[in-house]
């Protein structure tokens, strides 16, 4: 593989592509698709660092471009004018590896060959743009002010992947990531780049409704906790129409809502769960009060009692304004199309490296949309990848990159 030589290079990336797609692993058992990326960086000579990840890995290139103060800008050294340690610095690509438990309805000559498993979510494509991006950037590592962690990170479906990476200190020296996404809502060679928010904060609330169980002809005897459980779920609806503010983007969902056995006994319980989806930090800790209060509130107005227990997710991911014009500006240099990126209520790990409570300081990021044929959605048994995509990807990825923030 010579990746001077775009055409064989093109043909390797598929390949590879077409393997991670044929072998999907499911979130923390990538143990295949680990070793094989572990192999080809190897191969194309690229350093793994040592971090005692189980599934997953983290590759390094590090630039060679030397920088000087301003008025020694000369070529071969970095850009900027007063940033002397530019060529310290450290950023961040994170790819992730993970695939979904999906019989796969695609009728592609590499379909999955695990039955049940299914890459997706395009996350072969994130893999091998990565590898791709990693090889392409070593080539050009005289052109590379400072240092590139690339992180193939495990079990972004199960939304806490990213944290396996931030235990093994992964972004300690960090100072910006960027993070990527197929979308099969636009065509290869169009890149959605938004500043700001793009998915939002995914928290997930169980509500356990105590009431007590009686008769169903003597509801006078009991405390019913399904007509509890229904006052409840309409006070739910009413914290995204009057608290939350009419600008920001908030939802609520009753996924989930059990109770009773039979016909003609009312239970002594009820059980109900759902997701609280925000983008505003605010907001986020507005709805967990809320939904307690209004939980707890009205079941002891109808007599009875209400538990919540809430499990936050991944916080909302935020656009950095100046990484987003690098995106649109590489974008400009390739030739490729802009488009306003769709924000969606959707959530992504990624947002936990650049989440300031989580990391104790500022890391921008920046998390694109690649286009990669209008098809079948994300998540769909018949979503696939226009192969045309992959090369693109990754010299797109390396400008980034080159770039820095
Ligand atoms: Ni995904």
């Amino acid at each position: 593989m010579n990746p001077c030589n775009k055409k064989q290079f093109e043909k390797y990336l598929i390949e590879n592509f077409e393997w991670f797609h044929r072998h999907p692993e499911l979130p923390y058992e990538e143990v295949q698709t680990t070793a094989r990326i572990r192999e080809l960086l190897t191969e194309a000579g690229i350093e793994i660092l040592p971090y005692p990840l189980e599934t997953g890995l983290v590759a390094v290139v590090r630039g060679e471009k030397k920088s000087v103060k301003s008025n020694e800008q000369s070529k071969g050294a970095c850009r900027e004018a007063d940033i002397s340690d530019k060529e310290n610095r450290v950023s961040a690509l994170r790819c992730d590896i993970d695939a979904l438990p999906i019989v796969e309805e695609a009728e592609v000559p590499y379909a999955s060959e695990s039955k049940g498993r299914m890459h997706a979510c395009g996350h072969d494509l994130h893999i091998t743009a990565g590898i791709g991006a990693a090889i392409l950037l070593q080539e050009r590592k005289e052109e590379l002010c400072g240092t590139v962690k690339f992180i193939f990170q495990p079990a972004e479906e199960e939304s806490h992947g990213a944290l396996k990476i931030l235990e093994n200190d992964v972004m300690d020296d960090v100072e910006c990531i960027w993070g990527f996404h197929a979308d099969p809502t636009n065509a290869v060679g169009v890149i959605g780049i938004r500043e700001g928010y793009v998915t939002a904060a995914v928290d997930r609330f169980v509500i356990r409704v105590q009431g007590v169980g009686c008769h169903g002809a003597h509801p006078d005897d009991g405390i019913d906790p399904i007509v509890t459980s229904a006052a409840i779920v309409q006070g739910l609806h009413s914290i995204v129409g009057r608290n939350v503010n009419a600008f920001h983007p908030a939802l609520l969902s009753v996924t989930r809502i059990q109770a009773g056995t039979t016909w003609n006994v009312i239970p002594a319980v009820a059980e109900m769960e759902g997701t609280v989806r925000t983008m505003d930090r605010e907001d986020r800790i507005l709805y967990e009060k809320r939904v307690r209060e209004v939980a707890e509130r009205t079941a002891e107005a109808y007599g009875a009692r209400a538990e919540t227990e809430w499990t936050a997710g991944p916080p909302a991911t935020y656009n950095d304004g100046r990484m987003a014009q690098i995106c649109e500006e590489a974008a400009e240099k390739l030739h490729m199309k802009t488009v306003p990126e769709e924000s969606s209520m959707g959530g992504d790990d990624f947002a936990y490296y650049e989440d300031r409570d989580t990391m104790d300081r500022d890391v921008p990021g920046c998390y694109v949309k690649i286009g990669t044929g209008v098809g079948n959605p994300i998540h769909h048994p018949a979503f696939c990848v226009d192969e045309s995509v992959i090369l693109p990807a990754a010299e797109y990825l390396v400008e980034l990159l080159l770039a820095g923030r």
